[in-house]
C-alpha cells in the first residue's frame, strides 16, 4: 500500500512524512518540483528509506501524474504542494496559479481517471487536499473564529488561488463523486520551515543580529500550529474523515505578531543570550506594511474534536520553544538555505 504525497520537501509535506514512516510500515510517493521551498536536506533522514520514493516533478504535468498513478496506484493523495508565501504573491502572483489552481485540477483529473479504473486501490481511494484559513479573509477583533460555513472571502492572490482549488476540490466530489476530504489550517511553525516566513525569519535574524521586521503596527493575530499537530490531524481526517466534508483546524493560539516576536526574543535570551548583554527585543524594527495586510485569523477547530476526537497537543509557549531549539541545534540547516548551498546539493542530485 501507497501514499501519493506532493510538495513533500518542503515544510509541512517533509514533516508529514517523516511523521509518517515513523508510524507506519505503508510508502509513500513524494512527488515534488523542488522550487526555491523544496528542500531535500529536510528529508535525510528517510534518504535510504525504500518505503519513501522521491520523484522530481510538476503537479500540473500531466503525463508525469498519471504515468505515477498507473505505476504505484496509491490509495490516497495527499496535496501539499503550493506556492505558499504571501508576500511573494504580492509580487509575482503567476506561479501561485499555475500551480495551486492548475497543478489542484491536473491532480484532480488524474485522480478522477484512476477512481474509474477499477483498480482495487480505487475503490477505497481518497483525496486529500491540504488548506489555509486564509480562504476566510479577515476577522474583525469581536467576530467569531472561522468555521467551516464562513464564505470565502479571499484577499490576497496567494488565497485567492487557493480558495479556487478549494473550490475545484469540492466540484469534482459533486460532480464527478470523486472522495475528497478538505482541511483549512491556520499558521504553522516549527522545524524546516522556509526562513522567509515569521517564525524562522525572526529567529535567524535574531541569531544574525539584523532587524527584525514587523510588519505596520504588530498588532495583526494569526492562530498558531505546532506542525507536528497538524500532520496528526491531517491522518486523522485521511483515516476517519467524512467524504465531501471540509475540517478547520487551529491551536487554539490566537496571538498578535508583535507579542509572538517578543515570546521569541524572550526564549533566545534564555538559551542563547547576546554578548553584548541587551535583549534580541531590541532588534524589533516595525515596517512598511504588506498590502491588503489581513489584520485576524482564527480558527474554530471545533468540529474536528467533536467528530474525529483531534486536538492540539502543544501550546503556543512549548511549541516555540521547541521550534527554537530545533533551529539552535541545526543552524547548518539554516546556513544552507542562506549561502544557497541546498540548491546546489539538489541539482547535483537531480540534474
Ligand atoms: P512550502 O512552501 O514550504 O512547500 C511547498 C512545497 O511544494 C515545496 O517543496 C515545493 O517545491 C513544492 N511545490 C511547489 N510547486 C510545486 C509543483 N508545481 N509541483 C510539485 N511540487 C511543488 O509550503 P508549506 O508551508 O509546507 O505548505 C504546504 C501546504 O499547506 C500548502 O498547500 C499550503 O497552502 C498549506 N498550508 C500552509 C500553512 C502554513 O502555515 N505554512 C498553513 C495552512 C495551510
Ligand atoms: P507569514 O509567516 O508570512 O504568514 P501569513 O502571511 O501566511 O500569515 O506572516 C505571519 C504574520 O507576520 C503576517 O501577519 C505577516 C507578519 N510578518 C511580519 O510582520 N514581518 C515579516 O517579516 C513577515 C515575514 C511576516
Amino acid at each position: 500500500m501507497t501514499i501519493l504525497v506532493t510538495g513533500g520537501a518542503g515544510f509541512i509535506g517533509s514533516n508529514f512524512i517523516l511523521d509518517w514512516l515513523a508510524q507506519s510500515d505503508e510508502g509513500v510517493i513524494d512527488l515534488d518540483l523542488l522550487t526555491y521551498a523544496g528542500n531535500l536536506d529536510n528529508l535525510a533522514a528517510v534518504r535510504n528509506d525504500d518505503r519513501h520514493v522521491f520523484v522530481q516533478g510538476d503537479i500540473g504535468d500531466k503525463d508525469l501524474v498519471a504515468r505515477l498513478f498507473a505505476e504505484y496506484s496509491p490509495r490516497a493523495v495527499v496535496n501539499f504542494a503550493a506556492e505558499s508565501h504571501v508576500d511573494r504573491s504580492i509580487h509575482g502572483p503567476e506561479d501561485f496559479m499555475r500551480t495551486n489552481l492548475f497543478g489542484t485540477f491536473t491532480l484532480l483529473e488524474a485522480a478522477r481517471n484512476f477512481a474509474a479504473t477499477g483498480a482495487p486501490e480505487a475503490g477505497n481511494f481518497r483525496f486529500l487536499h491540504v488548506s489555509t484559513d486564509e480562504v476566510y479573509g479577515s476577522l474583525a477583533p469581536e467576530d467569531a473564529p472561522f468555521s467551516e460555513t464562513n464564505r470565502y472571502e479571499p484577499n490576497s492572490p496567494y488565497s485567492a488561488s487557493k480558495a479556487g482549488s478549494d473550490h475545484l476540490v469540492r466540484a469534482y466530489f459533486h460532480t464527478y463523486g470523486l472522495p475528497v476530504l478538505t482541511t483549512n489550517c491556520s499558521n504553522n511553525y516549527g522545524p524546516f520551515q522556509f526562513p522567509e516566513k515569521l517564525v524562522p525569519l525572526v529567529i535567524h535574524n535574531a541569531l544574525s543580529g539584523k532587524p527584525l521586521p514587523i510588519y505596520g503596527d504588530g498588532k495583526q493575530v494569526r492562530d498558531w500550529l505546532y506542525v507536528t499537530d497538524h500532520c496528526t490531524a491531517i491522518r486523522r481526517v485521511l483515516d476517519r474523515g467524512a467524504l465531501g466534508e471540509v475540517y478547520n483546524i487551529g491551536g487554539w493560539n490566537e496571538r498578535p505578531n508583535i507579542e509572538v516576536v517578543q515570546t521569541i526574543c524572550e526564549v533566545l535570551d534564555e538559551l542563547q543570550p547576546r554578548s553584548g548583554g541587551q535583549s534580541y527585543a531590541d532588534l524589533i524594527t516595525f515596517v512598511k506594511d504588506r498590502p491588503g495586510h489581513d489584520r485576524r485569523y482564527a480558527i474554530d477547530a471545533s468540529k474536528i474534536e467533536r467528530e474525529l476526537g483531534w486536538r492540539p497537543l502543544e501550546t503556543f509557549e512549548t511549541g516555540i520553544r521547541k521550534t527554537i531549539q530545533w533551529y539552535l541545534e541545526n543552524q547548518t540547516w539554516v546556513a544552507k538555505i542562506v549561502d544557497g548551498s541546498y540548491r546546489t546539493w539538489v541539482e547535483k542530485q537531480y540534474a
